[in-house]
């Protein structure tokens, strides 16, 4: 059977899709465009700026952790082939990494602030690069979201306040409730800033595009934003202005560091989680913060979408710059229809993407996409995570 890989890349589906397009029609699962689907499609595959960058397309591989690092946190060849395999989207955002001891809360993850960090991110992104993609490393710190057992100090984690997650963990001894954390004094608040600070210049060291902020998900920067994990009384906690003020401390770092055209942040305002009340200001909050963050000149902000419309609507009105738009468990039909309406200049995809390297390419042509494999999404090796076919290798048999 003729390997369809010959015949990549693909012409843009608004100028025609060619020999490609025409041998899946023919021999594959081909369910053609309506016409309405065709323009929402085609903006997709345009190409758009990003801060210091051009990107091939407006499709982004939403950020992921994957638990298969080394036992020091230091990503492996694995890795570097997991994401190189799906470099044809825009732009990848690695998974969360943690730019310090402190900010590790899971079992595998990555980090991003010793010299063997930059040794094994840098195959990540040569690799990348050499397939014509763009990768920007998440940097997440967990805060309370973590226990002694899963960090290299073993010591109790740290956060805002000392109010313990209303979660569990996976640690080596099992899934344990999260202990209380430490709230972390004035002073470790700005040694904290100045952690994303070197793990940002690391980052780059390692010849990533940049860095986005984990500011969602209820991490420690989420953490801050939400008054049911923050009841300090100094400058980081009470009014609206206080508790963005570490979000955008740190973003002011970091762009300081490595260029605002390189610094992204993701935001998950309204979150459903237990332990995360943003409180009755918690839109309004985020409507001050991402002001803040315009003036500051960020490449992008990257919302994950729980519903609020209106603060939607309100912060794409309030970023002058590009807007990622994260909507969780979109269906397919509705794949590209933000950035089609101007909601969004680029739409983000997680578990799509994991389970199509060639998710692009599929797109483009309508073809049916590989299912998730729940259980291989944390830890292990190759299988669910490097093995997914794409449809070269689903004609090859
Ligand atoms: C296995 C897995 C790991 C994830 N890890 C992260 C992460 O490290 N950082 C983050 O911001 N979101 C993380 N997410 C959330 C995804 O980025 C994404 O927002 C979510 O999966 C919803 O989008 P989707 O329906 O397109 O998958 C993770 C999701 C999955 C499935």
């Amino acid at each position: 059977m003729l390997s369809l890989c010959g015949l990549l890349p693909y012409p843009s589906p608004a100028g025609g899709r060619g020999e490609f397009f025409d041998f899946i029609q023919e021999h594959v699962l081909f369910i053609p465009f309506t016409p309405f689907e065709d323009f929402v499609m085609s903006k997709l595959f345009d190409s758009v700026h990003v801060g210091r960058y051009t990107l091939q397309n407006r499709l982004v591989m939403a950020p992921m952790v994957r638990s298969r690092a080394q036992f020091d946190g230091t990503p492996d060849e694995l890795a570097a082939e997991y994401y190189s395999q799906r470099a044809s989207v825009g732009l990848i955002i690695a998974e969360g990494t943690q730019p310090s001891d402190d900010g590790q809360g899971y079992l595998g993850t990555s980090g991003i602030y010793t010299d063997a960090h930059v040794v094994g991110w840098k195959k990540v992104a040569d690799a990348v690069h050499a397939r014509g993609g763009h990768i920007f490393i998440q940097l997440m710190h967990t805060g309370r979201r973590s226990h002694p057992d899963n960090t290299p100090h073993h010591r109790q984690s740290v956060a805002p306040s000392a109010i313990a997650a209303e979660t569990k963990v996976f640690t080596p001894k099992g899934e344990q409730n999260t202990p209380e954390p430490r709230a972390l004094s004035t002073e470790e608040v700005r040694q904290t800033v100045q952690d994303y600070r070197n793990a940002a210049r690391r980052a780059i060291e390692a010849g990533a595009d940049g860095v986005e902020i984990h500011g969602a998900n209820g991490y420690l920067v989420h953490q801050f934003f939400a008054p049911s994990a923050n009841t300090r009384t100094d400058e980081y906690g009470g009014s609206i202005e206080n508790r963005a003020r570490f979000a955008i401390e740190v973003a002011t770092a970091i762009a300081d560091e490595i260029g605002a055209d390189r610094t992204g942040i993701r935001l998950s305002p309204g979150t459903p989680l237990p332990d995360i009340d943003e409180g009755v200001d918690g839109p309004d909050m985020f409507r001050y913060l991402v002001t803040e963050l315009d003036k500051l000149g960020l490449a992008y902000v990257h919302i994950m979408h729980h519903g609020n419309d209106t603060l939607l609507a309100d912060i794409r009105n309030l970023w002058k710059r590009a807007l990622i738009l994260n909507r969780p468990g979109r269906p397919r039909e509705q794949i590209g229809m933000d950035v089609a309406s101007g909601l969004a200049d680029l739409e983000s995809y997680g578990q799509m993407v994991l389970a199509n390297p060639d998710f692009v390419e599929r797109l483009k042509v309508n073809a049916p996409m590989n299912a998730p494999d729940y259980s291989t999404y944390f830890g292990g090796g190759a299988r669910g995570y490097t093995d997914y076919p794409a449809l070269n290798e689903v004609e090859r048999g």
